[in-house]
């Protein structure tokens, strides 16, 4: 990895309000920023908007306003939200900018200097919403893949970029460099388009049709293309071509974008640079979609989930925090608020703040607050400490390879068994028997956290910083870095602050019932329910067996349900609603019967991959159990 790190955004059109996708896509990209400052490397961050082109007009008109007026406003939304949302970019590029726009001219120069750009009279298929010409086989039914709209016939002369020349040499490109485009689906997509041979690109607008965008600088006639114009700000802000930060930064660049803007960061792109001269870029990473209940969530749709709205109602490190977690970098996810109340209430409230919560109330208890020396270091105490010293390693790796949600996950991993450790070491016995261990004890589980303080940085600055006041840490907040924190029982706390916080408030908001059950055929007046009668046919798709539970434990903010370990022969979860009429502990190798192909379902966050079968009863449920043993994984008929 080279000595800095520069990470862009996509440009957001300025047609529309800012929406959830755009904020996860900065909050990704500032996860990683912080990241790399966090390993103390030269970072640099750059997001911005999108501003010329038909949309842009066309938007205009239908508001009644001046595009000027129009793209300074919604480009202001964008600039302000993100210092909401405490995102620590260094520069915001707009397009409409002179320092863009002389870049553009300069680059389209290179380009034609290359004897790459042509003139020539083309009738295509133009989607609007797009703004760019379809090919016949890139349509679905006739209609724009993503607008689902019938694109208009156009016919006219324009300049072309001469891009299928690129075309091998891209390929070539992808080949030798395995991570030009990641994650792998994303590179294999591209280089699967890259199997049909590529068409040139058309780079001009007459401005007979739009005068919004950038002349060019060989055709007073023309403007260019937004996409041509777009791409060029992750260089056109950094000064190129002679400007210090160009020299410093490119062309060790990370793109972060998602898989709709793909083919121009993939191909275009590439085969710009390539043609003026360029180096390409180093590489693109791109990430899925947030669809939701409410479907697709895109401005042309017009149903967008407005980040802000949650921010306010959640918190800002919550809703970071859920974002980063429950999206896989490269995989589509489902947004739900239902979703994020129950990270709030399980990870963060939970896991998270009463651990925080915990530790702090001993070492004042027992302590006055003053953090005690560690004594003698046990076995227990070795085996935490290698933990937390090898989180510091598998986090990196992790944030190197865009696993954000890998990154939270072992951090969680390790404050589970912190809380293990603490309730082994069982502090409250040692502040009556052995003040020594004691001593250890509490300066082991505060080190632990002071690392995870520093890692959780990037994801939550806040709570970040505030864990570490908390801690009564000298250093806080961007001041600490990875390294301070990579020999254990360096940059000590000083003093911790007595009062045990609460970071993350429990909501107490259940989440929404579930649909009604959907109403069946009439009831046969058979079974006492009145339910109709079924086949044997019917009761043969049920797939039951005999379980052997192995494992069973509470699941935060729920009262009735249980996460269930079962043995079938194969091991499955399963959520139970049985909390009221079992402590966990005394299930633990009971034998149950399980239905085993019930369509899996998920219950406050725990996937559930079968249903327990359980007699209702007034003192609550009896589980069905075979009168002796039989193997698991047996069928019952
Ligand atoms: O395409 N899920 O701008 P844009 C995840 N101006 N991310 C989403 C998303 C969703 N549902 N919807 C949007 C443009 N995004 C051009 C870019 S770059 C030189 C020019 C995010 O406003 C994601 O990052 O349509 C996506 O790539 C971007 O917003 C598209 O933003
Ligand atoms: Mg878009």
């Amino acid at each position: 990895m080279s000595g800095t790190f520069y990470v862009t955004t996509p440009i957001y059109y300025v047609n529309a309000e800012p929406h959830l996708g755009h904020a996860y896509t900065t909050i990704a990209a500032d996860v990683m920023a912080r990241y790399h400052r966090l390993c103390s490397r030269r970072t640099y961050f750059l997001t911005g908007t999108d501003e010329h082109g038909d949309k842009m007009v066309k938007c205009a008109e239908a508001a009644g306003r001046p595009v000027q007026e129009l793209v300074d406003q919604n480009s202001s939304l964008f600039r302000e939200l993100w210092p909401r949302l405490n995102i620590s970019n260094d520069d915001f590029i707009r397009t409409t900018e002179t320092r863009h726009r002389s870049v553009v001219k300069l680059v389209l120069s290179m380009v034609k200097n290359s004897g790459d750009i042509y003139f020539s009279e083309y009738e295509g298929l133009y989607c609007y919403g797009c703004e760019r010409f379809y090919t016949e086989r890139e349509l679905v039914e006739g209609l724009c893949p993503d607008h689902r709209k019938k694109p208009e016939v156009i016919r006219e002369s324009n300049y072309f970029f001469r891009m299928s020349k690129y075309q091998d040499w891209l390929i070539d490109h992808i080949h030798k460099h395995p991570d030009f485009i990641r994650p792998e689906r994303y590179r294999n997509e591209v280089l699967s388009f890259l199997k049909e041979p590529l068409e040139d690109l058309c780079i001009s607008r007459p401005k007979t049709r739009l005068t919004w965008g950038i002349t060019l600088p060989f055709d007073e006639n023309y403007v260019t293309y937004v996409w041509f114009d777009a791409l060029i700000n992750y260089i056109s802000a950094l000064g190129f071509p002679d400007g210090p930060l160009y020299r410093e930064l490119w062309p060790a660049v990370q793109h972060v974008i998602a898989k709709d803007i793909l083919k121009p960061h993939g191909i275009y792109w590439p085969c710009m640079l390539k043609s003026a001269g360029i180096e390409p870029y180093q590489h693109l990473n791109v990430h899925g979609y947030w669809g939701g209940s409410e479907g697709k969530m895109s401005k042309s749709l017009g149903n967008v989930v407005k980040p802000l709205d949650l921010v306010e109602i959640y918190g800002l490190d919550a809703f970071r925090y859920f974002l980063m977690r429950e999206m896989v970098f490269g995989l589509d996810s489902e947004f739900s608020e239902e979703a994020l109340v129950s990270r709030i209430n399980s990870d963060l409230a939970n896991d998270l703040g009463n651990l925080l919560a915990r530790s702090l109330a001993m070492v004042q208890k027992y302590f006055q607050g003053e953090l005690p020396n560690p004594g003698i270091e046990k076995e227990p105490d070795i085996e935490l400490r290698k933990e937390v010293m090898a989180l510091l390693d598998k986090y990196t790796g992790f944030m190197e390879e865009l696993g954000f949600h890998k990154s939270l996950m072992a951090i969680w991993e390790v404050m589970g068994m912190m809380n293990r450790y603490i309730v082994t070491q069982e502090p409250w016995v040692l502040a009556k028997t052995d003040k020594d261990r004691l001593s250890t004890v509490l300066n082991y589980v505060m080190e632990s956290l002071k690392v995870i303080s520093v890692l959780l940085w990037p994801f939550m600055p806040e709570t970040s910083r505030k864990i570490q006041t908390y801690l009564g840490l000298g250093k806080t907040g961007e001041e600490l870095k990875l390294e301070d924190v990579r020999q254990w029982g360096a940059e000590r706390p000083v003093r911790t602050a007595g009062q045990a916080p609460h970071l993350f408030p429990r909501i107490e908001k259940e989440p929404p019932e579930k649909p009604a059950e959907k109403k069946g055929p009439k009831p046969a007046a058979s079974a006492p329910s009145g339910k109709p009668a079924v086949s044997i046919e019917d009761f043969r798709k049920l797939d039951i067996r005999i379980g052997t539970i192995t494992g069973a434990e509470p699941i935060k903010g729920a009262k009735k349900l249980l996460k269930l370990s079962v043995d079938i022969g194969e091991e499955r979860t399963v959520v139970a609603g049985v909390a009221q009429s079992y402590p966990p502990e005394s299930l633990i190798g009971k034998q149950v019967v399980i239905l085993a192909n019930l369509q899996p379902a998920t219950l406050m966050g725990v996937e559930s991959q079968g249903m327990i079968l359980a007699a209702e009863d007034k003192n609550g449920s009896r589980l069905l159990i075979p009168d002796s043993p039989v193997k698991p994984g047996n069928k019952v008929k």
